[in-house]
């Protein structure tokens, strides 16, 4: 009763309101928030992602001929709506749909630039799990994202490979394209039977049939889209099996053997010693892929098997770059950002561990990197808040390094036990999810048992350097 009260209440006590107005107002329904199709609502990207359904697993099938650059796909999506859907969207940049299927019924469907809406031919009911089979195909484009320039699908001398932040996932298959909406994924990819096709996770089998091979891929873990990542071409490989998972390493064959072979072959021994710090690593194989391509200059943290470009070691790199990926393996990707501002997440978090493992292999200490920043008080780094640095800026000095210096500053004020025990209890309580600033500085005011939002206030929301 008390429930029925309250929205009469709700719906009839409006100032401007004429109080009988009609049958339908004697009994008037709660307004729900109306929901954003087109979006996930993320205010630094409000285009990214959808609102309305949840994905719960990708099945993706492409082949693809890099003789003539067309792929041709078929992706499986299994959904649950949030709400009630009488339509729906998915990301799809550029590429043509052939067919979509919605419950195994055929769909209409339209574009608005990247996004692709999906008309079922009956509305899915708020909870109700649905399939949705969209096949499609073309020649797939490459995307701008911010800082990194060209991203997403990128073809190469002899095939091609898909690398991206925030965005990418969209240049190769219709997808929810937001960290929000994690899920597993079945990826098959089949190519030109003398190719290599590498992707992440697991490699759930392989077969050749009239000249083109088929690499299927496993990931059994929740990923975020933009952390799905394939290259096919010419690889050297190493596979292994390490502490019970299979670890697998890739190196484009167009690059000379030596550095970068050696630090590919570092990746177990670097996942181990940050394991000491942030507890178990939280997927099931191991890896690493470094692509040959001048127009990639990054590295990237895509889930179990980061693609790293060359450019580290022709410059005569050391293992850090490493050691950053995989730190991300726990901080980005295992937890993930709920939105793009909370970014210093995943890049403060993998700052500090590439600092660690500098101070482990004597290339600097953490006190080091950290002083050397903080005695210029003309940096840029103090120009921007790292815990809100804006779209343009999610990749800024200030989020790697001032994020990584704020936990250092942590660090020395709550002591490394609580420092360490904060950082392990951030990745097991938040495993496989997705996470917020103020949800890190709740956990470290409960660990530490001491007030901290002044601290962080200071050190992630104000420009200006901190007073130590
Ligand atoms: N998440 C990637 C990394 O830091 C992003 C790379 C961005 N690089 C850049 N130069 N803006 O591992
Ligand atoms: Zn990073």
């Amino acid at each position: 009763a008390a429930v029925v009260t309250a929205t009469l209440l709700a719906g009839c006590s409006g100032p401007t309101r004429p109080l009988f107005t009609g049958a339908q107002d004697r009994f008037p329904e709660p307004v729900a928030a109306p929901v954003n199709l087109a979006g996930a609502g993320d205010p630094y990207f409000p285009g990214y992602g959808n609102g309305g359904y949840d994905v719960s697993a990708y099945d993706l099938k492409i082949k693809y001929d890099p003789a003539t650059d067309k792929l041709a796909g078929v992706a499986t999506v299994t959904a649950t709506a949030t709400t009630d859907l009488s339509k729906f969207h998915l990301d799809l940049h550029g590429l043509v749909v052939d067919k979509i299927t919605v419950e195994g019924a055929a769909a209409t469907s339209t574009r608005q630039g990247d996004e692709l809406i999906i008309t079922p031919v009956a509305p899915i009911a708020s909870g109700k799990q649905f399939v949705t089979v969209v096949s499609y195909g073309g020649v797939p484009t490459a995307i701008t994202a911010p800082d990194l320039g060209v991203t997403g699908f990128l073809t190469t001398p002899d095939g091609a490979f898909t690398i991206g932040e925030p965005e990418s996932a969209t240049t190769w298959f219709p997808v929810n394209d937001h960290p929000k909406d994690k899920a597993l994924y079945a990826i098959e990819l089949t190519v030109p039977g003398d190719l290599d096709a590498i992707s992440n996770g697991l490699l759930d089998g392989k077969s050749t049939a009239n000249g083109w091979t088929s690499w299927r891929w496993k990931v059994t873990s929740p990923m975020a889209p933009y952390l799905a990542t394939f290259v096919i071409g010419d690889y050297r490989t190493v596979e292994g099996v390490h502490k019970g998972k299979p670890v697998l390493t890739a190196v484009a064959n167009t690059l000379p053997k030596g550095d970068v072979d050696e630090a590919m072959a570092q990746t177990t021994t670097i996942t181990d010693f940050l394991e000491q710090y942030f507890g178990p690593y939280p997927f099931d194989a191991y890896g690493g892929i470094v692509i040959d391509d001048e127009r990639v200059r990054y590295a990237l943290e895509t889930q179990t098997r980061p693609v790293y470009s060359d450019a580290f070691w022709s410059r005569g790199q050391n293992t850090v770059v490493v050691a950053h990926e995989l730190a991300h393996q726990w901080f980005g990707d295992s937890v993930s950002v709920d939105r793009w501002e909370h970014i210093w997440l995943n890049e403060g978090f993998a700052t500090y561990a590439q600092w660690m493992w500098g101070e482990k292999i004597g290339v600097s200490t953490i006190q080091e990197e950290f002083d050397s920043r903080y005695r210029n008080p003309g940096d840029r780094i103090w120009d921007i808040a790292p815990g809100s640095p804006g779209a343009d800026n999610i990749f800024s000095g200030s989020v790697y390094d001032r994020g990584g210096m704020t936990l250092h500053a942590l660090r020395k004020l709550v002591g490394d036990d609580k420092f360490f025990t904060i950082l392990k209890t951030w990745a097991a309580e938040q495993r496989d999810g997705n996470a917020n600033t103020a949800e890190f500085i709740a956990l470290a005011e409960r660990i530490s048992a001491q007030p901290l939002t002044d601290f962080f206030q200071k050190w992630l929301y104000e420009t200006g350097r901190p007073a130590q």
